[in-house]
């Protein structure tokens, strides 16, 4: 059945849904890597798209912008869709001078400025954490295809514009290397409804020195990440 923010039918999702947080972006990949993919939710233009990678079902659908969004998303999936495994593929800045532009990185876990898991959790502090089986396979899959990855700490922050700059001293510090928008959150409404969630991302900016990747490079960072996560989505 339908739910507020999804509109496919039952059974209409595979069991690992990759996420990126454009909608235009589910539609790109749905298009370029799925083979018969159908749309099959639009709410808000939200898209979400089913078909086939190397002969297995899968599905990709965005998430949105941010915590919120993301939980919306991932909570209906996962409660009402039936969805096991939520891959996160996105982009993220870099904060720790070990990690450099367009490098891949897989987040073992997610700190965060947001309040939500803290409701979640009686005011303690939650340790959101990537599910290790699904985490060990984009990790293994990586070094499959010779590819560079990192695994660490992310931060998902609420504010995209103005970050407190002293709180790049204090990530830097505490070895949290990158900051990206939603894991946090994806990562406890996985916890919560009883499902594996893990997220894999290309570094796009360097934020203490504003260095960004030009659209060829994140073409490129794109597919490698996208290499990586399809493989380790049909394990
Ligand atoms: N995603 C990519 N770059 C980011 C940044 N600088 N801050 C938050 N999310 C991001």
């Amino acid at each position: 059945m339908a739910t507020p923010h999804i509109n496919a039918k039952d059974g209409a999702f595979a069991e690992t849904v990759l996420m990126p947080g454009d909608p235009l972006r589910a539609q790109l990949i749905a298009e370029t890597f799925l083979e018969g993919a159908e749309r099959v939710t639009n709410v808000r233009n939200v898209f979400g798209y089913t078909g086939t990678y190397k002969g297995k079902r899968l599905s990709v659908m965005a998430h949105g912008m941010g915590i919120p969004s993301a939980s919306i998303y991932t909570t209906e999936l996962i409660k009402d869709y039936g969805v096991k495994n939520i891959i996160r593929i996105g982009s993220c800045g870099a904060v720790t001078p070990d990690i450099k532009l367009r490098e891949l990185f897989i987040a073992m876990g997610a700190s965060t400025d947001s309040k939500v898991n803290r409701m979640r959790f009686n005011d303690h502090d939650y340790a959101a954490i990537a599910d290790y089986t699904l985490l060990r396979t984009l990790v293994d899959t990586a070094a499959e295809q010779g590819k560079k990855v990192t695994v660490g700490n992310v931060f998902s922050a609420d504010l995209f514009y103005g970050v407190q700059p002293n709180m790049l001293d204090v990530l830097s510090r505490m070895q949290v290397n990158v900051i990206e928008m939603e894991l946090a959150g994806i990562y406890a409404v996985a916890a919560q409804y009883g499902a594996r969630a893990a997220g894999i991302l290309t570094v796009s900016d360097i934020i203490p020195t504003g260095e960004a990747t030009s659209a060829e490079e994140r073409q490129t960072s794109f597919r490698d990440m996208m290499e990586v996560a399809l493989d380790a989505a049909i394990k």
